[in-house]
C-alpha cells in the first residue's frame, strides 16, 4: 500500500487519457484506465507510467479492459461513449451513450460503492442521470464536468480581449453543457474590476457566443471534440475531491429547488470535498441571466426526457 488514493478513469481516448495523465501528475492517487479497446488502456498506462522518470511524478497507472483492478477506488471519472462529429449537438449522442454509461456505471459502483462519480460523457446534463439512476448513489456523489471547461473558454477570450493574464479573470458559465449555457457576465471580473466596464456590451456578447459554441469551434477544426481542456478540468475537480480542498466549482450537479430549478441536472457552482458536494451556492442572478437559465433547463429538460430510461 502507497497510502495513494485510487482514481479510475473509464474510456481511455482523448480525455479519459489526457485526465488519468494529469491526475498522475499531480501525485496523489494511483490511476486505472479501463476501456473496451484490446490493449488501448494497457498501451497508455505503460506510456504514462514510462513518462513518470521524466516528469517526477511516482503513482502507478493500471490499464485495463475489465473491472477488478478498479475496485475501492475513490473516485470514478467516466469518459467512456462517443465524442461528436462536425455537424452533430452533443445531444445526438443521446442514445447510443446512455447504454454505455449505464453500464460502464453499472460495472464501477459494483466494485467502488463509496466513489465519488464524475461524469464526462456527453451529452452532459443527461449523462448525469443515467449515471445517478443507475448507481442508486446519493446525489452528492454524482456530478458532472462542464462548467471548468466553459468557464476556462470564456475566461481565455476575455483574458485575450483584455490583455491581462488569464489568471487575473474570474468569471462563471452556468447552465446545461450546451448552446443555451448561461456565462454570468454579471459576476465576471478582471483584476476585481467588473467586465462591463473595460469591455463593450457587443464585444462582451461576442465573447458569450462564442463560449457557448465552444465545443462545436474545436469540433470544427478537429473532428472530434477537445481533450486538454476537458482532461485538465476532470483533474481539477479531482484534486477537489482527493485532497477534501473545498473549491467552489462550476459543476453540473443535481438540483431540488436551487435556482428554481426542480429534478435537474445543471452546471451550478458547487463546494467540492472528499464527500463530493457539500453545499450548492446559489449566485445572485440579474434578470436576463435568470430567464437564460430557465431556457438552458428547459433545453436539457427536453434530452432528458429523449432518455430510454426516463419515465
Ligand atoms: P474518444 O473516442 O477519444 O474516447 C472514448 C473512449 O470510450 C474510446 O476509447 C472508446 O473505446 C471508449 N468506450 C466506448 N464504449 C465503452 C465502454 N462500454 N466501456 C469502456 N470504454 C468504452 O472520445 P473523447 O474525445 O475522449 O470523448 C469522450 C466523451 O466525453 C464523449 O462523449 C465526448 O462528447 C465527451 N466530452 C465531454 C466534455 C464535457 O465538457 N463534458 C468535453 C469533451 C468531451
Ligand atoms: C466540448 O465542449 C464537446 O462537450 C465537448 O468540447
Amino acid at each position: 500500500m502507497t497510502g495513494r488514493q485510487k482514481v479510475t478513469v473509464v474510456g481511455a481516448g482523448n480525455v479519459g487519457a489526457t485526465a488519468a495523465q494529469e491526475i498522475a501528475r499531480r501525485d496523489y492517487a494511483n490511476v486505472v484506465l479501463v476501456d473496451i479497446k484490446e490493449n488501448l488502456p494497457q498501451g497508455k498506462a505503460l506510456d504514462l507510467n514510462e513518462a513518470a522518470p521524466v516528469l517526477g511524478y511516482e503513482p502507478n497507472i493500471v490499464g485495463s479492459n475489465g473491472y477488478d483492478e478498479t475496485a475501492d477506488s475513490d473516485v470514478v471519472v467516466i469518459t467512456a461513449g462517443l465524442p461528436r462529429k462536425p455537424g452533430m449537438s452533443r445531444d445526438d449522442l443521446v442514445t447510443t451513450n446512455e447504454s454505455i454509461v449505464g453500464s460502464v456505471t453499472r460495472e464501477a459502483v459494483e466494485r467502488s460503492p463509496e466513489a465519488v462519480l464524475i461524469v464526462v460523457s456527453n451529452p452532459l446534463d443527461a449523462m448525469c442521470h443515467v449515471a445517478k439512476d443507475v448507481s442508486g448513489f446519493p446525489k452528492e456523489r454524482v456530478f458532472g464536468m462542464a462548467g471548468i471547461l466553459d468557464t476556462a473558454r470564456f475566461s481565455t477570450f476575455i483574458a485575450w480581449e483584455t490583455g491581462a493574464s488569464a489568471k487575473d479573470v474570474t468569471a462563471m458559465v452556468l447552465g446545461g453543457h450546451g448552446d443555451q449555457m448561461v456565462p454570468v457576465v454579471s459576476a465576471t471580473t478582471v483584476g476585481g474590476i467588473p467586465l462591463t466596464k473595460l469591455v463593450s456590451a457587443d464585444r462582451i456578447e461576442e465573447m458569450v457566443e462564442r463560449t457557448r459554441k465552444g465545443g462545436g469551434e474545436i469540433v470544427n477544426l478537429l473532428d472530434t471534440s477537445a481533450w486538454y481542456a476537458p482532461g485538465a478540468a476532470v483533474a481539477q475537480m479531482a484534486d477537489s475531491v482527493c485532497l477534501d480542498q473545498k473549491r467552489v466549482l462550476p459543476c453540473t450537479a443535481y438540483l431540488e429547488g436551487e435556482y428554481g430549478i426542480e429534478g435537474l441536472y445543471m452546471g451550478v457552482p458547487v463546494k467540492i470535498g472528499a464527500g463530493g458536494i457539500e453545499e450548492i451556492v446559489e449566485l445572485e442572478l440579474s434578470e436576463d441571466e435568470r430567464n437564460e437559465l430557465d431556457k438552458s433547463a428547459d433545453a436539457v429538460r427536453e434530452v432528458v426526457g429523449v432518455l430510454a430510461g426516463s419515465s
